[in-house]
């Protein structure tokens, strides 16, 4: 992950679009339209089918992730992604663990083992993690607590720094959503991953881990109250990154708040 100030906007295409033609029209209608927000780090989540053809055509202010990775780099894994072929291909980004793959069942530990793999590989594992939801007391915040610490089991102290992650409260997420998570509901767990992170590496200073938010966010979300009022440093974003038309605002906002902050 980059080591400035910018605002890292991950857009997750999952399986959109339909047709090849349409995937590499929409990414290079990316590169043309954001390549003047420099204060922003764009990473761009195709499906793994675009991938080799979009991968020739990364840039700087653009980089590609894939939506999944696997732990092991080759043998007989039938369907599975190895940070292998990603590494060969340039892929610089892995999301692991987004809900809609744990819902498939993967577990903490399958985390854990992926989060390693591309660590050891270069390439930046953007650890997703959230509760299903927020019964009005404090449970979720075990949940979470327990995410983070198994998915992390045998990351080294020294690799804390080259792994995003993503808070993405299920209820938040989709069509289905019930709202964007709100500045202070975003800030709370900000706070819960920065102390597990300091007490499972008995860290001496507050670690700097770069957090995402991700749900619902679009032109009605507040991300520039949500990046003043929070520690987060970017987003990831499903429906609203599918058109230009709409993920422009977000960028741009973004973009304005991080030269804001350079004065
Ligand atoms: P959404 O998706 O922005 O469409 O809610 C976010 C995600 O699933 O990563």
């Amino acid at each position: 992950m980059d080591t400035n100030n910018s605002i890292t906007m991950v857009a997750n295409w999952k399986l959109n679009p339909k047709k090849q033609e349409q995937a590499e029209a929409l990414f290079k209608d990316y590169k043309k339209t954001f390549k003047k927000y420099t204060n922003t780090q764009l990473v761009v989540l195709p499906s793994m089918v675009h991938m080799p053809l979009l991968s020739k055509k990364q840039t700087k202010g653009v980089s590609l992730g894939s939506q999944d990775s696997f732990w092991e780099d080759t043998g007989s894994h039938t369907g599975s992604i190895s940070p292998f072929h990603l590494k060969d291909l340039g892929v610089m980004y892995a999301l692991v663990g987004h809900s809609e793959q744990r819902s498939l069942g993967q577990t903490n530990q399958d985390m854990a083992r992926k989060i390693n793999a591309l660590v050891k590989k270069g390439i930046t594992p953007i650890l997703c993690i959230g509760e299903k939801d927020r019964a009005g007391d404090a449970s979720f915040i075990t949940e979470l607590e327990t995410q983070i610490q198994e998915s992390l089991e045998g990351l080294p102290k020294s690799k804390l720094s080259k792994i995003v992650i993503a808070y993405e409260p299920l209820w938040a997420i989709g069509s289905d959503a019930k709202r964007p998570a709100t500045a202070q509901e975003v800030e709370e767990v900000c706070i819960v991953i920065r102390r597990v992170l300091s007490d499972m590496y008995a860290l001496k200073k507050i670690p700097d881990t770069r957090i995402l938010y991700g749900g619902s966010v679009s032109k009605k979300t507040d991300i520039e109250t949500m990046l003043e009022h929070t520690s987060v440093s970017g987003f990831l974003v499903g429906r609203a990154s599918l058109s230009v038309k709409k993920f422009e605002p977000l960028v741009q906002t973004a973009h304005d708040v991080a030269a804001n902050r350079q004065g």
